[in-house]
């Protein structure tokens, strides 16, 4: 499968002047849903991964402290550009999610929105994000995934060589990858698309 991290960084950085007009819109009412279930408290420290142009931004609550990073130094200028307007302090960083500059347990709450199914190395994301979560910290998932109880037939893994390469693998399983890494799910919800993407709440195990 051609899907690489220099891959993702070329091509979300062709995408960034469009991504809001494609995107924004269509996964609003997902994204509300998936930061709805997170519990937010004053003060916390939140990582948002593969961050992109920063449509979570207006979903996040005021009194928490905002870090982003992306791989795709023009996704991030356009988040930038976004908190500004929104009046936001956001601490954006261009770094690889399989390789996070932070310390461990440094975050309250990581969010992965539109991540997990795109990186080549879903489970080295979701091991750094668990890493950099404190004990009781919490990672919110929203992306599209197969179903766990069975893995992806042959059309699906057919049409996915066409996904991958453009934006996004459709064959990923979100409860293997997930407890995987070291995470218990608490909440995971259908969101859009009948039940293709998900929203799912999880702490460490
Ligand atoms: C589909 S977009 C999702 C953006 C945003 N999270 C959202 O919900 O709109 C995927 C983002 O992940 C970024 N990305 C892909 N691979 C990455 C990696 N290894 N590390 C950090 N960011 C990555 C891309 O540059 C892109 O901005």
């Amino acid at each position: 499968m051609f899907n690489t991290t220099a891959w993702n960084r070329l091509r979300y950085s062709l995408y960034a002047p469009v991504y809001d007009l494609v995107v924004a819109r269509a996964f609003r009412r997902a994204r509300r849903l998936a930061l709805d279930a997170v519990h937010w408290r004053q003060g916390q420290r939140v990582l948002l991964i593969g961050a992109g142009t920063g449509l979570d931004l207006p979903c996040l609550p005021r009194d928490v402290e905002i870090h982003a990073i992306d791989i795709s130094p023009l996704m991030l200028a356009r988040l930038e550009a976004r908190a500004d307007r929104y009046g936001l302090d956001v601490i954006a960083s261009t770094m690889d999610a399989a390789r996070l500059d932070y310390p461990d347990a440094h975050f309250d709450v990581v969010v992965m929105h539109l991540i997990v199914a795109v990186m080549p190395d879903p489970q080295a994301g979701l091991r750094e994000a668990h890493r950099v979560l404190v004990e009781d910290g919490q990672l919110c998932v929203m992306d599209k995934f197969q179903s766990d109880a069975r893995p992806a037939g042959v059309v699906r893994r057919l049409v996915n060589v066409v996904t991958s390469f453009l934006a996004t693998d459709i064959t990923r399983q979100a409860r293997p990858l997930l407890e995987g890494a070291g995470f218990v799910v608490e909440h995971d919800t259908p969101v859009m698309m009948g039940t293709l993407f998900r929203a799912l709440l999880a702490r460490k195990a």
